[in-house]
């Protein structure tokens, strides 16, 4: 039986990851942040309890991961927590950088001394991409990073220590850098799911407005689903390497939300009205990723499309609420 350790466990991506190896009949390790509230620990995961053992840990403590790593002696360590709002990260920089840069690093020192022959995944992100675009009007491992958050810019330096400790050390540890991907288990402060919740809430008579900041930014959304599955081809691969993963399409946010609300019969000009709160101090405009490599190492193909990711996204909320 295979074995891996998970940061960010109890994350929308942690959690998806877990159901899937635990499908493919891995043990599972993972670690959660203590909370004064424990009923939102382990929310995502309270469902799935074989072959799993939840441990707390948090990547700011370093001597508690190489603990674990030492114990657990994992086959896969796949490092998905970060503070991973891209606004907030304007709010909290030094909470963000640590946790995103030098938490990837304490990881990286923890696996090298405890278990090298473990192979290692970090969580990287389109957001490092910023305001760079090939001419083709696309992204893609090649091109040039220009973060525009406290966020993207700690991606890069856990983009670039993961690369170092790989050809420093002979680890096997790879980057994915993954666009935007969503489910209903996206934090609700996301847009997709701040516009859906938003809506349905509208369409129930429970709210009247929705505020929004930009919503001429273009993403290039996926689902987590298809996201987790691509993050294990990569860690397996035969030769350590980092690999974009990306629908390869994009739309507005704009277009995303006149979606939503078209779908559930609503006019959004009617409702959606912009609040400067939510502007981010540099905003990154374009995002469209080009995920050949992947596709063509892999044979890797998403299963969802960008309107079968909304509308189970809007038949979760239509439940729920
Ligand atoms: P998420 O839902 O926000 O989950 C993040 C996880 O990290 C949570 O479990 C969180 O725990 C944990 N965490 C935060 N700070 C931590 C710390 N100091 N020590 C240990 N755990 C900590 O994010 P996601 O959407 O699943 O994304 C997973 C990873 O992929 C993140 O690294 C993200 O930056 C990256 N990524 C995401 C996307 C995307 O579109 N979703 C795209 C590219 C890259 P709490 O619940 O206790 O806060
Ligand atoms: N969150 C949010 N809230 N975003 C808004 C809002 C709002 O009210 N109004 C407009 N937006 C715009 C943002 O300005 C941005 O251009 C776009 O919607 C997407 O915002 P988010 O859903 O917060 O995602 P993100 O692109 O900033 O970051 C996500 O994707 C990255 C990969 O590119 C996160 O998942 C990151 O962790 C991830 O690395």
């Amino acid at each position: 039986m295979k074995r891996a350790f998970i940061t960010g466990i109890n994350g929308q991506d942690g959690s998806y990851l877990t159901e899937y190896l635990l499908g493919l009949g891995y043990e599972v390790h993972g670690i959660v942040r203590r909370n004064s509230v424990p009923e939102h620990q382990q929310s995502r995961i309270e469902f799935v309890r074989e072959n799993l053992h939840v441990s707390y840990g948090d990547l700011l403590d370093t001597s508690g991961l190489y603990r674990l790593l030492s114990k657990i002696q994992p086959d896969e360590i796949y490092n998905l927590a970060a503070q991973s709002h891209v606004r907030i990260s304007f709010d909290i920089p030094e909470f963000t950088v640590q946790t995103n840069a030098l938490g990837a690093l304490n990881l990286l020192e923890a696996y090298r001394n405890s278990c090298p022959h473990a192979k290692y995944y970090q969580a990287s992100s389109s957001e490092m991409f910023g305001t760079s675009v090939d001419s083709d009007g696309y992204q893609r491992e090649t091109t040039p990073f220009q973060p525009t958050s406290p966020y993207g810019c700690a991606k890069v330096f856990a983009f670039n220590i993961t690369r170092n400790y790989r050809k420093s050390y002979n680890l096997h540890a790879v980057n994915g850098i993954l666009f935007n991907h969503e489910s209903p288990r996206r934090g609700s402060n996301f847009v997709t799911n701040k516009v859906i919740k938003g809506a349905v809430m509208i369409k129930k008579g429970m709210s009247k407005k929705l505020e929004l900041g930009n919503m001429d930014s273009y993403r290039d959304w996926g689902h987590s689903k298809d996201s987790v599955r691509a993050m294990h081809m990569i860690i397996n691969h035969n030769i350590p390497d980092d690999f974009v993963v990306a629908m390869g399409q994009t739309h507005s946010v704009r277009e995303m939300t006149d979606y939503v609300f078209s779908k559930l019969g609503l006019d959004y000009k009617e409702f959606v009205i912009q609040n400067p709160v939510y502007l981010r101090p540099e905003e990154l405009p374009y995002l469209r990723g080009d995920s050949s490599k992947l596709r063509s190492t892999f044979n890797w193909e998403p299963e969802y499309t960008f309107e079968m990711i909304m509308n189970e996204m809007i038949e979760f909320w239509m439940e729920k609420l």
